[in-house]
C-alpha cells in the first residue's frame, strides 16, 4: 500500500505556529513519526507540503498513478476550497481528511469542511496522532481486503 501524506498551507510552520493549538512538533518531526509507524504497519509513505492550492490540486490529480491512499490535511482550504474537493473526488484515490486540532471546537468557520464529504472519513483533534489514526484505518482496510486481521 502506497500512501501520499499531503499537508496544506501553513503546516510548514508547525512547531512555531500557535503551539497551544497545534502542538510543538515540527512538520519534519511529525513526518518522521508517521514514517516510523508506517513501516511498522507495512505501509509505504511519501510526503508533500504546499501552501498553494493549484500545486496541491496537481499533486492530487497525479496521485492515481502512484498511490493507493491519500492522507490529507488541507489546512484552511478545508473550509472553502471547492477546487480541492473536486480534485479529491475526481482522483478516485480514497482519501482521509485529518486535522491536528478539533475543528468542531474552534471558530464557527472551521466547523465546516467542504472536502470531507468526498473523503473516506475525517479524523480531527488528536494532534500528530490524527495522522497515525489515519494510517491505522488504512491498515485495517487493507487487512480486511486481504482477509487478514
Ligand atoms: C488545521 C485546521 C484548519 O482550520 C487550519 O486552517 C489549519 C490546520 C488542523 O490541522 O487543525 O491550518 O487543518
Amino acid at each position: 500500500m502506497k500512501v501520499l501524506v499531503l499537508h496544506g498551507p501553513n503546516l510548514n510552520l508547525l512547531g512555531r505556529r500557535d503551539p497551544g493549538v497545534y502542538g510543538t512538533k515540527s512538520l519534519d518531526q511529525i513526518n518522521e513519526e508517521i514514517e516510523a509507524l508506517a513501516s511498522q504497519l507495512g505501509l509505504e509513505v511519501e510526503f508533500f507540503q504546499s501552501n498553494q492550492e493549484g500545486v496541491l490540486i496537481e499533486r492530487i490529480q497525479k496521485a492515481a498513478e502512484s498511490y493507493d491512499w491519500i492522507v490529507f490535511n488541507p489546512g484552511a482550504f478545508t473550509h472553502y476550497s471547492y477546487a480541492l474537493r473536486d480534485a479529491v473526488a475526481a482522483a478516485g484515490v480514497p482519501t482521509i481528511e485529518v486535522h491536528l486540532s478539533n475543528i468542531q471546537a474552534r471558530e464557527e468557520f472551521r466547523s465546516r469542511s467542504v472536502i470531507a464529504p468526498v473523503c473516506a472519513g475525517q479524523i480531527s483533534g488528536f494532534g500528530a496522532a490524527s495522522y497515525f489514526l489515519a494510517l491505522y484505518a488504512i491498515f485495517e482496510r487493507a487487512a480486511g481486503q486481504t482477509g487478514g486481521i
